[in-house]
Order: C-alpha cells, then sequence, then structure tokens
C-alpha cells in the first residue's frame, strides 16, 4: 500500500523520509526495503511483532545505527550520509525517549530534567533559565513542583513522565517514543497516551510511536504503520488501518499473531 499524508498533499515534502533501507546484523536481514514518510506535525505509531525492527528504525533516524543501503532522509538531508558533528544537530532536534528510559536514581528530580539542558546549553541558558525550563517540562507532565524528590520514592508511572519531562525540556521538533507505556498499569498508560496527545497540541511535535499497546496505538496516532517481513506491510490513517481487512495487520490488532518473529520461523519450519 502507497504512504501518503495524512490529510492533505500540500504538506510539501515529507519531514522524515526512509527510501529502500535495508539492514542486516551477520545473516539475520532485519530491513530488505523499507519505504516511510512521515510529515511534520503528525503522530505515527510503528507496530510489529518482538524483534521486527522497531527500535531499529528509530535508531537509525538519529544515527545510533546506520542502513547497509538506501537512506533516511530527516529535514531534507540524509541522516545516513552524516559525520558525527552533523548527526549531532540532528539529534539536538530529535529527542529519543528509550525504551525502558531509566532515570539517574543518585540526583533528584530536578537535576534528572536539567542534565541534558546543562549539557547541551551551557553555554547559553543560565541557571535561572534552566530551572524555569524544568519547571515548565514538569508542569506539562502534570507533575509541577516535585523537583527535590529522587527517583526512588516515585512510581513507575511518575518515573516514566519525568523521563518525559526531561525530554521536553530540550524542546525537540520531533520525539520518537518507544514503548512509552510498557510495564505500566491502564490508568498509567491511559495518562502516559493523554500526555502525548497534549503534548501534540501544545509544541506541534512530530512524533513517532513504537508500541505494542492498542489502546495508545489508536489513541494516540495520525496514522500507523505495520513492520513485516522487513518492510511495512501497511501504512494508512489510524480508521483506515483499524479496519483493513490485512490478515496479519487484523491478526496482529487483535492479538492473534505470534509474539515474535523468531517463534514465527520456529513454527513454520
Ligand atoms: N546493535 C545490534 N547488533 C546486533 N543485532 C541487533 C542490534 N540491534 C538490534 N539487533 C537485532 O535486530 C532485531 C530487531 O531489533 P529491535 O530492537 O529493533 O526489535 P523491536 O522490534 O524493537 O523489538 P521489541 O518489540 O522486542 O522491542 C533483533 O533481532 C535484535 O536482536
Ligand atoms: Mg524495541
Amino acid at each position: 500500500m502507497q504512504d501518503r499524508p495524512v490529510s492533505s498533499s500540500k504538506r510539501g515534502k515529507p519531514f522524515v523520509r526512509f527510501r529502500g533501507v535495508k539492514k542486516s546484523f551477520g545473516t539475520k536481514e532485519i530491513y530488505s526495503g523499507l519505504d516511510l514518510d512521515i510529515h511534520r506535525g503528525e503522530t505515527m505509531t510503528i507496530m510489529g511483532a518482538s524483534g521486527s525492527g522497531k527500535s531499529v528504525l528509530l535508531k537509525m533516524l538519529i544515527g545510533l545505527l546506520k542502513p547497509d543501503q538506501g537512506s533516511v532522509d530527516f529535514d531534507g538531508a540524509d541522516v545516513a550520509q552524516m559525520n558525527e558533528r552533523e548527526l549531532l544537530q540532528v539529534r539536538a532536534r530529535i529527542a529519543y525517549l528509550f525504551q525502558g528510559a531509566a532515570l539517574f536514581d543518585s540526583m533528584s528530580v530536578g537535576d534528572n530534567v536539567a542534565y541534558g539542558l546543562r549539557e547541551r546549553f551551557w553555554r547559553t541558558m543560565s541557571s535561572t533559565q534552566i530551572a524555569a525550563r524544568v519547571e515548565q517540562s514538569l508542569g506539562l507532565v502534570g507533575l509541577p513542583g516535585i523537583q527535590a524528590m529522587r527517583p526512588s520514592d516515585l512510581s513507575g508511572g511518575m518515573k516514566k513522565r519525568v523521563a518525559l519531562a526531561r525530554t521536553l525540556a530540550l524542546r525537540p521538533e520531533v520525539i520518537l517514543y518507544d514503548e512509552p507505556t510498557t510495564g505500566l498499569d491502564p490508568i498509567n498508560t491511559a495518562r502516559i497516551n493523554h500526555l502525548i496527545m497534549g503534548i501534540k497540541r501544545a509544541t506541534h511535535v512530530t512524533s513517532i510511536v513504537v508500541t505494542h499497546d492498542m489502546g495508545t496505538a489508536f489513541g494516540v496516532s495520525d496514522r500507523l504503520a505495520m513492520i513485516a517481513k522487513g518492510k511495512i506491510l501497511l501504512v494508512a490513517p489510524r480508521l483506515e488501518f483499524r479496519e483493513t481487512t490485512n490478515q496479519y495487520v487484523r491478526d496482529f490488532i487483535e492479538g492473534r499473531a505470534p509474539e515474535s518473529e523468531a517463534v514465527r520461523d520456529l513454527l513454520s519450519s
């Protein structure tokens, strides 16, 4: 199925564009020709079995992994061809909320949120400006005023929100959410989903979300993409995706897909 903009074709060039991406680790082929466009301001969810390459896709976008072939364009420039200095500039614009993003236990919440700001903007931001940005970022995730607390005093859901605040503090143009709700109960999952939507409304950030949680996938996305067998099997706006007749996608959405591609390969061999 062809990839296309969510609402209009007047949006211009895609903000993020994967074209003909191939990637293998040793003899294991992860991507055999990945094509995907993501437009400025949209929320795109990437779905796929465990081990299908979702995290690899996010890492290629920020240049932590290089494709063996193909291009990964961000705002018109191919990340796969960039040197370290250029990659640093990309990483200043794209924030990656890592799968299982951990806080530094030895630091207060405030220092955790300030950490990236101090690293990146120590020349240009005063400590007062950093403190204000920390306060604002914690406010955005619904946790104002907890700067003095320690990560060990927080629940799992609160830790995820602080990690999100740390990401937001950097004012990224793109946020990559790698499994933002894994391990959370339904209430905290719903809270994070609302945050992802609220942050998009408040900041117009472009979001790429990797999730196994259907509530998150269908709650937050403008469009969704399904990875299977090293390619994008389907990319479609939310309602169209939910109504698809593609059997693989239906099985996945309805929880009938095998948990990992390795298991499926084993079963079919
Ligand atoms: N740096 C690496 N070196 C070797 N193999 C890797 C590397 N990174 C990922 N892989 C392999 O690539 C495959 C895809 O990994 P990836 O982490 O993208 O899966 P995923 O779709 O994010 O899975 P999950 O849903 O479990 O997080 C896996 O088999 C993984 O072991
Ligand atoms: Mg992953």
